[in-house]
């Protein structure tokens, strides 16, 4: 059983399934804390109606960004914290949080990284034409979206998609390797040299993916 921290900004779906597959014993791991830094973010309602203490922290009530983050460290390092989730948080971290937990931070981006890193980037996927764009769990490093990657899934992307359409159909995989890349980090199963996670006792995947369909070669 680990101890989770999930910092979050917005809605906070990806909040739920944790709680969710939590509660339905999927995710051997337990939320000790949840902590917004906007205050107007539904998750924390979320966290609260599951019992989760949830605290707002902002990072325009401290002189600096550091000053900011040492307080999440403290709140954090006093719950026994041993992961860090973030669940659509918005704010960058300073390198003093991201050195006080090593490869312990794990962060879920809505698209297929290094393509489209940063903001809107439903929206760059939809607009640069691509066929397939997907969602990724990585550890966070001081780089944006930068970190190891652990799990990623794929989608396509339609023709007639927007950014709200693609959204949503990212975010429904998101929804499954979010907990699921938590659950490999609760078994003791990630191993990281360099860039490359390896996570022990899986198969590789085979076959291949194609939009659209390749017609020729039965
Ligand atoms: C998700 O698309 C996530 O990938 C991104 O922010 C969004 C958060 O959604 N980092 P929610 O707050 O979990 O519903």
């Amino acid at each position: 059983m680990i101890n989770l921290g999930v910092l979050v900004s917005g809605n906070g779906t990806n909040l739920q399934v944790i709680i969710d597959s939590i509660e339905a014993k999927r995710l051997d791991a337990r939320i000790r804390i949840v902590i917004s830094n906007n205050p107007n973010a539904y998750a924390t309602t979320r966290a609260k109606k599951h019992h989760i203490p949830a605290f707002i922290i902002q990072d325009n009530k401290f002189s600096n960004r550091e000053a900011c983050d040492k307080h999440l460290l403290d709140i954090l390092q006093s719950h026994s914290i041993d992961l860090v989730v973030l669940a659509g948080f918005t704010r960058l971290l300073t390198p003093l949080f991201i050195k006080s937990f090593p490869m312990k931070i794990l962060n879920i981006h809505p698209a297929l990284l290094p393509a489209f890193p940063g903001l809107h980037v439903q929206k760059k996927a939809v607009d640069y034409g691509v066929k397939f764009s997907g969602c990724t769990v990585h550890i966070v490093d001081e780089g944006i979206d930068t970190g190891p990657i652990i799990i990623q899934a794929v989608v396509p992307v339609h023709t007639d998609d927007t950014e709200e359409t693609l959204a949503q159909r990212i975010l429904k995989q998101e929804h499954r390797i979010y907990p699921q890349a938590i659950q490999f980090f609760a078994e003791g199963r990630i191993e990281v040299k360099g860039r490359k996670v390896i996570v022990k006792d899986q198969p590789e995947i085979a076959g291949v993916l194609e939009n659209p369909q390749v017609e020729i070669f039965k």
